[in-house]
């Protein structure tokens, strides 16, 4: 896998990073192409409202709405988690709800990634006590090692292994998220990074 170097020598906040590639641009693409085919499978007749988690969902539902033919309309929400540790803490919080109802509609989740779950599963709860006719989750990345809560995606991008990943959307600390691929972040000390 190419090493690919970012900021160079570049020290933030006391430690060099480095990206190590492992989704590249043109395969995202390629597979977020065919879960719009799938998707539209599934739900060949109906308007599918897509909902997006901010603010690492955004390219991906941007990219995924473009892709699936007939009707789409979306809206977006946002969370935040509670304590530094989401491990330990695990509590979502909403900080924006939708514009509107999603009373009768077939509503698509759109993450960025699932990793503990503790976020998905507040928002199928939230979501579910709004009668949508039907209500499917699709991620990009699944990293299915770090589960905590019992919830699962109906449409995965790519399964990816228990490493801190950014762009296409992901970020650490606000940074990285303009990345067109989706990249493993290493920090110079050694230590994990934590989102
Ligand atoms: P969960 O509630 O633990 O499933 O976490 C979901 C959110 O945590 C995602 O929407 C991301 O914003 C963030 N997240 C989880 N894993 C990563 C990662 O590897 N890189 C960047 N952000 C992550
Ligand atoms: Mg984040």
């Amino acid at each position: 896998m190419a090493e690919a170097r970012v900021a160079k020598g570049k020290i933030r906040h006391g430690q060099r990073e480095s990206i190590r590639a492992l989704i590249p641009a043109a395969r995202i693409e390629k597979r977020i192409r065919a879960m719009a085919k799938e998707i539209r499978r599934d739900f060949p007749e109906e308007r599918l409202h897509l909902v997006s988690v901010l603010k690492g969902g955004v390219f991906f539902l941007t990219d995924l709405a473009r892709s699936i033919p007939g009707e789409v309309s979306f809206d977006f929400i946002a969370v935040a988690s509670y304590g530094q540790n989401t491990h330990s803490s695990g509590q979502v919080r909403l900080t924006r709800d939708l514009d509107s109802s999603i009373e009768g509609q077939t509503v698509i989740v759109v993450e960025d990634i699932l990793d503990t779950g503790m976020t998905l599963q507040y928002l199928l709860r939230l979501f579910q006590q709004r009668k949508p006719k039907h209500l499917r989750v699709a991620v990009l990345l699944d990293k299915p090692e770090r589960r905590i809560a019992a919830v699962r995606a109906d449409y995965v991008g790519f399964t990816i292994p228990n490493e801190f990943v950014v762009g296409y959307g992901l970020d650490y600390s606000e940074r990285y998220r303009n990345l067109p691929y989706v990249g493993i972040l290493k920090l110079g000390s050694g230590a994990k990074p934590q989102k």
